[in-house]
């Protein structure tokens, strides 16, 4: 497995990678006004978030110091698209904007740290970042393939907590982007059921209101893939708490059962 093997350079490369960050950040906040930067800093924390989250999966997998540092740096980085996104057009839909994972590349691929890095190092970053919000993800090189599992895990992992910690007493959120405006009907939609009873992932495409936004939430434990991951959103109770949150009919119930099956095979693995 190729490593980087050269921590020194590493390290140059998450600290020049770190600032590009803070810099762009600072620059997208300073420039709008108090309800768009509410939206940004929400993004500026879940990036923060996420690169918690890659370090804490990749030492659960035990990676080599170097190669945690650079998983943390893809976690910081991989959402920077969203200021580009969120400046052009108010709101966090892909399908009615652009793919804020290419927006996140086509910043990154222009800093010199990202030219510093091997055409491997390019490569895969291009790929696990530009793959991060796909329905699937999937490569042919083994350590992409782990990178991107390890980001699209973190990722989940930060939504699941941040959509928790805005869920109102009456089911809302404090902030409506985050669940894409949708209308507060109870109902869940025949296509978000039946993808739970068919053990998948809920599509975007098929939310039609709230409960179907909760119920694609919960959803996506089916596209899980550490049991570290399950250990931490476990532990947490983050599923449970927006089951919580929906009414209760018994088909969502029974979709319950089943997501909480799944969650404990897993659990139960070594
Ligand atoms: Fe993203």
């Amino acid at each position: 497995m190729p490593v980087l093997a050269n921590n020194g350079f590493m390290n140059q490369i998450t600290d020049e990678g770190t600032l590009f960050f803070e810099q762009l950040v600072d620059k997208f906040v300073r420039a709008s006004d108090f309800a768009v930067a509410e939206n940004l800093h929400m993004k500026r924390d879940h990036s923060l978030r996420v690169a918690a989250n890659c370090l804490y999966l990749a030492k659960a997998l035990e990676l080599e110091e170097s190669e945690q540092a650079f998983v943390e740096l893809i976690g910081l980085l991989h959402d920077v698209g969203r200021f580009v996104q969120f400046e052009k057009y108010q709101h966090f839909d892909d399908s009615t904007s652009e793919d804020h994972a290419a927006l996140s590349m086509e910043l990154i691929s222009e800093q010199i740290f990202f030219k510093a890095l091997d055409e491997t190092e390019q490569v895969l970053l291009t790929e696990v970042i530009g793959g991060h919000n796909k329905i699937s993800f999937s490569s042919k090189d083994s350590r992409t393939l782990m990178y991107g599992q390890i980001l699209r895990d973190a990722d989940k992992m930060d939504n699941w907590e941040l959509v928790v910690s805005m869920l109102k007493r009456d089911g809302t959120f404090t902030l409506p982007t985050v669940s894409y405006n949708l209308p507060k009907l109870p109902a869940a939609s025949e296509p978000v059921l039946k993808s739970i009873q068919a053990e998948k992932p809920v599509a975007k495409k098929d939310l039609q209101s709230l409960a179907d936004f909760k119920l694609f939430l919960m959803s996506m434990v089916y596209d899980l893939n550490f049991k570290a991951s399950f250990v931490w959103v476990t532990e947490r109770q983050l599923i449970k708490k927006i089951y919580e949150s929906m009414t209760k009919s018994d088909r969502v119930i029974d979709v319950y059962r089943k997501l909480r099956l799944h969650i404990e095979n897993r659990l139960s693995e070594k």
